[in-house]
């Protein structure tokens, strides 16, 4: 049915890589040579390698509701092939509770990607979400070891089924039952591609335990950290991508949750409001428009606050008290919050 198959993957915690991979050795058993390709930012597709039978994969973990802006901007860009069979598989936040698998929400992770390959001449033959672990450690303590492989175990005999369906012709296209409730939460999509992830980017912080080893410098997918003074700096091209904190060899990356949480509450509540009073005290026509006015406010200054306070927090932090009590009061400090990466051995491929 193909001669080839390319999948291109970006990844923070290694489960799209896990995703690919499997696809791959399926495709390699049943004698149809398979190529698995990393998305980086200067990585450009060479139309000249595909040919008519070549099936060509995305695999991405999704990121507030969307496929990650360096995956949109990668297909933005990738060569218009007609008539070309493409699939995409998206990993999600996957759960376990007691002995029930809970499921991630993809949002627009596979419809936006499916709309750009389709508009470049691109059959879309499979479409799956992967409940592989939640990696998002900023929220949520790391998924025990003994859940992580129960997890994966589903989700690598998933992904075979999958692989057998698509390599053998067939559409395979379970990403769309859940069509109603991924188009309904699509504003929170756009929130979160226009806004959410610059503010998730101001969201790590090395703490005093850092040595300056540079690791989290050398292997951000995204060259989205700086050694500012001797300490690491996330820049806004951080995707939060999770790769930094999870792999930290001696996990000095933080997440300052009480100053996030104070810091968000004055930019998203107290100070809009307090702007509005002071320019318009008394004023009819503010009174009545509170709620848009308030939204333009946010909308212009929240931003530019948030990375000037993470400035200002990134100078203090050579203060030995203020690091201290910053590293303190995240949650990320505590031996029961864990790190998350998928085991090592999905991550290469299998002979
Ligand atoms: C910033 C961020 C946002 C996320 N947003 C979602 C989401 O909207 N829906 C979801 O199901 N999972 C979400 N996740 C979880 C990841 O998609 C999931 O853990 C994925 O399997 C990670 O894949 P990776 O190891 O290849 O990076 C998010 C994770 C992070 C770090
Ligand atoms: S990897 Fe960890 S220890 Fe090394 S520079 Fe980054 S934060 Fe510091
Ligand atoms: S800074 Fe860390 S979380 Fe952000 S993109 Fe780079 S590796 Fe990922």
């Amino acid at each position: 049915m193909f001669s080839q198959v390319v999948i291109y993957y970006f990844t923070g915690t290694g489960n799209a890589l896990a995703s690919a991979n499997w696809i791959a050795s399926y495709a390699n058993q049943n004698e149809v040579p398979a190529t698995v390709v990393k998305i980086e930012k200067s990585l450009k597709a060479d139309p000249s390698s595909f040919s008519a039978d070549t099936l060509i994969g995305f695999c991405y973990p999704t990121h507030g509701f969307n496929a990650p802006p360096i995956v949109i901007d990668f297909l933005l860009n990738f060569p218009k092939v007609k008539g070309g069979k493409a699939f995409i598989l998206n990993t999600r936040a996957g759960m376990k509770l007691s002995k029930l698998f809970t499921p991630g929400l993809s949002g627009l992770a596979q419809l936006l990607p499916a709309l750009i390959l389709w508009l470049k001449g691109f059959r879309i033959v499979g479409l799956q979400p992967m409940d592989l672990p939640s990696n998002w450690i900023s929220l949520h303590p790391g998924i025990r070891q003994k859940v992580v492989d129960s997890i994966f175990g589903r989700c690598e005999q998933k992904t075979n089924r999958f692989a057998e369906k698509i390599l053998s012709g067939k559409k395979a296209c379970k990403g769309l039952i859940s069509l109603p409730v991924d188009l309904l939460i699509s504003p929170i999509s756009a929130g979160y591609y226009f806004y959410g992830r610059f503010m998730l980017s101001k969201t790590f912080i090395a703490g005093s335990k850092c040595n300056n080893c540079g690791l989290c410098i050398k292997e951000c997918p995204l060259n989205a950290i700086r050694m500012k003074n001797n300490r690491p700096f996330w820049t806004w091209r951080c995707e939060s991508c999770m790769h930094c904190m999870n792999s930290c060899p001696i996990k000095a990356i933080e997440t300052p949750h009480l100053f996030t949480f104070v810091l968000w509450w004055l930019v998203c509540s107290a100070i809009p409001t307090a702007i509005i009073y002071t320019i318009a005290n008394d004023n009819i026509f503010f009174e009545r428009n509170f709620g848009l006015i308030f939204d333009i406010v946010l909308f212009i200054t929240v931003l530019p606050l948030i990375f000037f306070s993470y400035r200002i927090l990134h100078f203090l932090m050579r203060f030995k008290f203020v690091s201290w009590l910053i590293v303190n009061t995240s949650f990320t400090h505590f031996k029961f919050w864990r790190r998350y990466s998928a085991p090592k051995k999905f991550l290469k491929p299998k002979n």
